[in-house]
């Protein structure tokens, strides 16, 4: 069996050996274990391997408010990603400046932490997994788009979980529109019935 810190060990040994890409620091799931409820997220930011947590940057905090909306605190939930490094790029600017930024997972990198997350999976052992964005949904599901899936409530066989796919919380950033913002509320509520009858 697994446990915890035999997962943050495979962590870091797939992350002091990779080379195929950019990446800038790592960071493990957040949170209780065994535990009810699982979100996963894409991968950390900046901040998240800063501070060594899963959404603590503006992600985060925007996730954290809709959690807590529905009467959950980190508290109450495990967070973690599907890729555990952060993936990043340099750009190089006009002045000729360089800048860092995050960049999405490619497949290979998902794939490297495949195993990884399986087992926390099991080790947290939830009754629902909550899916943040198309990067962890595909990984978990057979499920193509958010767009078509977010806000409802599936049984995972394989899993043995509930799935209940949501939009990233960082799409609130891209996208400002009023009809986006009721949607992604109304998700949560959603999510709230759905814990009530699990
Ligand atoms: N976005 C993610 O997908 N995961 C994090 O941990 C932070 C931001």
């Amino acid at each position: 069996m697994n446990t915890i810190e035999n997962l943050k060990k495979k962590i870091k040994n797939i992350v002091e050996n990779y080379d195929e890409d950019l990446i800038r620091g790592y960071i493990t799931g957040d949170g209780p274990i065994p535990c009810d409820i699982l979100f996963v997220g894409e991968a950390p930011g900046k901040t998240e391997v800063e501070q060594g947590k899963a959404f603590v940057g503006t992600a985060g905090k925007n996730f954290e408010k809709h959690l807590n909306s529905i009467g959950l605190s980190r508290e109450n939930i495990r967070v973690t990603n599907t890729c555990y490094f952060r993936p990043i790029k340099i750009k190089e600017g006009k002045t000729g400046k360089t800048s860092i930024s995050n960049r999405p997972p490619k497949i290979s990198e998902i794939e490297l932490f495949r195993e990884i997350l399986d087992e926390e999976i099991k080790l947290v052992h939830p009754k629902i997994i909550i899916t943040l964005g198309n990067v962890p949904l595909r990984r978990l599901t057979n499920f193509k788009s958010i767009g078509e899936y977010h806000g409802t409530l599936h049984f995972n066989q394989e899993l043995s979980s509930y799935i209940f796919p949501m939009y990233h919380p960082s799409s609130l950033t891209y996208n400002r529109s009023e009809e986006f913002n009721l949607m992604y509320k109304e998700d949560w509520n959603k999510l709230k019935k759905a814990l009530e009858n699990l």
